[in-house]
């Protein structure tokens, strides 16, 4: 592929201390790049992992043209390569690229191009016990612009990294501070899009709570009412037989597949599953919560804290159901359970 790039050394598979990852970027040998010009995609294919050089009045720089996905590539026992709802993540990043005006990249390709990836830098793959192949695509506006309109160039991107658990300690209850200062997403913005300038936004209010000794925050609505979401992860409360998760109606919310899953799961449990408002008073007296997402996958919430008190949800360890529900999920991905709803695709093996 005609391409300039300055490409960045790999981290030798042996050198990576696969039994203590992190979340952290580790380069591995390729990445996928596209490239959209004169109307059309062009240029698919595989490159070493590298640096690009953009124009300086590039369209991401300063009007924020800019989506991510992210998705994970998993081992089975038996040695197969494993992703997880990989096509919903092409039609995700789709529906980013109609609301910001970024050129849509064609979903089988998408998807073509995350196995493409996880193929060339297999030897990265950690085994299930220390973690997965995180897959981030990527798009952004490498054309430039002036004034403020959508930019005419632009790159697709999928790259890897070997990731243990997004959250310090894994599989343990968290702290959750709910924010009555800051917002995620305004209700019809941009929140239900993965894009890139949501999270530059929750930056400065997440590392408050972190000086705090919180995980993240818990975001509200505009009026402070009820529960939206978690930074990177969705949230779910459970009354009883009732397990309810903030609806996506005002599109504040991202529609994660984590949570679609999990709704079905619950379905399939004889829970109520319910998708409405989450009012800010059930947490006094939820039976559990946890959140949900790619890289958080479930992870139970211990204490949330309100205007200042923490609040212990249930008996402030693992709830029932974010064990039952964090067991079957990994057992469908892993290929360990039946994959009744078609999620799981084998692209090979290591
Ligand atoms: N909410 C936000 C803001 C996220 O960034 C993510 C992660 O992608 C999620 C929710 C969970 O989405 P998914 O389960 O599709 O990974
Ligand atoms: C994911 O769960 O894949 C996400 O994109 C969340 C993140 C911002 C790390």
């Amino acid at each position: 592929m005609e391409f300039e790039i300055k490409p960045i050394a790999p981290v030798p598979p042996a050198e990576i201390d696969f039994d203590n990852l992190g979340f952290t970027f580790i380069p591995t040998e390729k990445m996928y790049v596209a490239r959209y010009e004169g109307g059309a995609w062009t240029d698919h294919g595989l490159m070493p992992v590298g640096e690009f050089w953009m124009h300086p009045a590039a369209g991401a720089y300063h009007y924020g043209q800019a989506l991510f996905e992210g998705t994970k590539a998993r081992l089975t026992n038996d040695g197969e390569i494993v992703l997880f709802r990989a096509g919903d993540n092409a039609r995700r990043m789709a529906d980013g690229c109609r609301r910001l005006m970024m050129p849509a990249y064609d979903e089988g390709q998408f998807v073509e191009a995350v196995k493409q990836t996880v193929l060339a830098n297999k030897a990265y793959l950690p085994t299930d016990e220390q973690g997965a192949l995180y897959i981030r695509p990527v798009m952004f506006a490498s054309g430039p612009v002036l004034g403020v309109k959508p930019a005419d160039e632009y790159l697709f991107v999928v790259f890897v990294s070997p990731v243990g658990p997004y959250f310090k300690g894994g599989f343990h209850p968290i702290k959750l501070k709910v924010s009555k200062e800051y917002h995620r997403a305004p209700a019809e913005g941009v929140g239900s899009v993965k894009a890139a300038g949501n999270y530059a936004a929750g930056m400065y209010p997440n590392s408050l709570a972190k000086e705090e000794g919180y995980a993240e925050l818990l975001y509200l609505d505009v009026n402070h009412e009820h529960f939206e979401e978690v930074g990177a992860a969705n949230f779910f409360l459970r009354k009883g037989e009732e397990l309810a998760t903030p609806s996506l109606e005002d599109l504040s919310i991202l529609p994660g597949y984590t949570r679609e899953s999990v709704l079905q799961l619950a379905v399939d449990e004889g829970l109520n599953a319910a998708e409405r408002d989450v009012m800010l008073p059930e947490i006094y007296d939820a039976d559990e919560c946890f959140c949900t997402g790619t890289a958080a996958v479930i992870t139970p919430i211990g204490v949330v804290n309100v205007e200042g008190e923490d609040v212990t949800i249930g008996d402030g360890g693992v709830g029932k159901y974010s064990r039952l529900f964090y067991d079957q999920l990994n057992a469908i991905m892993l290929k360990e359970a039946p994959d009744k709803y078609g999620w799981v695709t084998t692209i090979g093996k290591k």
